[in-house]
């Protein structure tokens, strides 16, 4: 089975993009499954009930988040509304919504699992162990995580650890794809940041001119404004065997909305 997972869907644009393209990004990389990470996908990050079933019906099966998830109030009723929109596992287990989900594809169980690092990120729980915990009573013949975390190390570390238990690790977050997509030894895929889908001429999808000046001036707060312009398309596709759950291929996506592979 083909899975794609779609980096950090930014802003107006980058939604947009995904509602006009995922049918065609589906059929030209044959992907059986789509999972996307929505946590940025409001305007002003979070998530709304709109989007999310905009998403849903142009094509993507499981909406990851992280920790912009409750940025819009509306959030708490769209987690409790849609099982197919989760968020971090490693929320306080009080949070609304839920941290993974399984869904039944007809060939294959697939399980998506959410988690958040705790490295230069707001506090939540160890999401090594809401892992483990999680992994006892899954009962799915693919599994990929979502790893949402700053650092590139608290991912990788997360990848080992779940390597040959889960079908694929992908962190997410810093919005800046890496290079380093792999199978580790016991057959998990891995890379530690899928990139963003969202304006590709800014700083993270916000207005560069609005960055600058604050490293410029030491910290010197401005609003955040969303940028304008072509966006880029950042993912990464797992070819997985459902009968043994293992990656046997990996192949990072990334091309901009002037220069379509299809
Ligand atoms: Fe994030
Ligand atoms: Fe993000």
């Amino acid at each position: 089975m083909r899975i794609l997972a779609i980096g950090d869907i930014v802003a107006e644009d980058g939604r947009e993009f995904v509602y006009n393209n995922l049918n065609r990004i589906r059929d030209f990389y044959r992907i059986d499954f789509c999972i996307a990470n929505g946590e940025n996908s409001a305007n002003t990050n979070g998530i709304t009930a709109e989007i999310a079933d905009a998403l849903i019906t142009r094509g993507v099966d499981v909406i990851t988040m992280g920790n912009h998830t409750f940025a819009n109030r509306e959030a708490e009723h769209v987690l409790e509304d849609n099982p197919n929109i989760i968020r971090p596992l490693n929320f306080p287990p009080e949070t609304e919504g839920v941290g993974y989900v399984v869904k039944d594809t007809g060939i294959a169980r697939i399980g998506v699992i959410n988690l958040i690092g705790r490295v230069d990120m707001s506090p939540a729980d160890c999401p090594f162990h809401a892992v483990e915990r999680a992994l006892k009573g899954m009962d799915a013949d693919i599994i990929l995580v979502d790893m949402h975390a700053e650092a590139t190390s608290e991912r990788l570390a997360m990848g080992y650890f779940l390597d040959g238990k889960v079908s694929g690790v992908f962190g997410t977050h810093t919005h800046v794809q890496t290079a380093d997509e792999r199978i580790l030894k016991g057959g998990t895929g891995y890379i530690s940041d899928l990139g963003m889908t969202g304006v590709e001429d800014s700083v993270l999808g916000v207005k560069k001119e609005i960055i600058i000046d604050f490293y410029y001036h030491a910290g010197k707060r401005y609003r955040f404004e969303k940028a304008e312009g072509e966006v880029w398309f950042n993912g990464c596709i797992f070819d997985i065997d459902p009968k043994t759950g293992k990656t046997t291929a990996i192949e990072r996506v990334r091309f901009s909305s002037s220069n379509l592979p299809y």
